[in-house]
């Protein structure tokens, strides 16, 4: 059978990228994915591949710098599924590459609200009900930008810091709980975030989606006594 059979997995960011990667990943083991993310037609595209390989799948379109929009897939998650096993806060946006003091209230505000609030209120929404179940993993993807520093692009870097404090703080919240909350902080992967690689970065030298998804499998498969708090994943050779 199966190690994820019967298991519901909420994926942020699955339309493209480290999210389609991961939420491919937890179909192939069994799990049911929740397909979260703005564009209806490329959520669709991951779902028909889920389902294509024999997995399970649900798209439901969501901004998560909504509130209200949260709540409803809250609200329709318990109603259809009534428990949440895994949560993976992977959708973000990169900054714009200026130096702070040119940035705009506007872009600061999107940015936190897109890759620091929005984890903040899925756990909020969906951590009751792993506290009810006694057992549940939620993974944050983090960045090395989140233990260094990153000239022009102080607001990345300052959700991803931010990321991995909420992370180490839940965790020792939700520990007592039997709920396992990690970070994993990786270096660059070859996706389209923020526009695409740049041409300094040699793709073939980069992590591909799929480490990223390895990570995760490996987090949410571990021994009920085993805890992977934080995992930083470089490229092997710097890319
Ligand atoms: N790529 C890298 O080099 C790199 C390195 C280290 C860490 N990371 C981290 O890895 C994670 C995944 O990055 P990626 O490279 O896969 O990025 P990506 O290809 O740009 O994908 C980002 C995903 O987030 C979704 N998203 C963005 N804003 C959203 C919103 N308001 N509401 C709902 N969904 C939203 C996007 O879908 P829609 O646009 O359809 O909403 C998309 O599915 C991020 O947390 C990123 O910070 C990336």
């Amino acid at each position: 059978m199966p190690v994820l059979d019967s298991q519901i997995a909420l994926v942020t960011g699955a339309a493209r990228g480290v999210g389609e990667a991961v939420s491919l990943r937890l179909a192939s083991l069994g799990a049911h994915v929740l397909l979260i993310a703005r564009d209806t037609q490329r959520l669709n595209q991951v779902g028909d591949q889920i389902q294509k390989n024999k997995g399970h799948a649900t798209v439901l379109p969501c901004d998560l710098t909504d509130l209200d929009a949260i709540a409803r897939l809250a609200e329709q998650v318990a109603r259809d599924h009534k428990r949440l096993d895994i949560l993976v806060n992977n959708a973000a946006i990169g900054g714009t590459g200026q130096p702070l003091h040119e940035v705009s209230p506007e872009d600061w505000d999107r940015l936190i609200d897109t890759n620091l609030r929005a984890p903040y209120l899925l756990i909020r929404a969906f951590a009751p009900m792993m506290i009810a179940a006694r057992s549940g993993h939620i993974v944050n993807i983090s960045s090395l930008a989140g233990h260094n520093p990153l000239p022009n692009n102080a607001p990345y870097a300052a959700s991803k810091w931010g990321l991995n404090g909420l992370t180490y703080s839940v965790a020792e919240e939700l520990r007592p709980h039997k709920i396992r909350v990690s970070v994993i902080a990786p270096g660059s992967i070859d996706t389209h975030f923020g526009g695409g690689h740049s041409s300094s970065k040699d793709p073939a030298k980069m992590l591909q989606p799929d480490d990223v998804a390895a990570v995760v499998a490996t987090l949410v498969t571990q021994a009920p006594q085993s805890f992977i708090s934080e995992v930083l994943l470089r490229p092997t050779q710097k890319p």
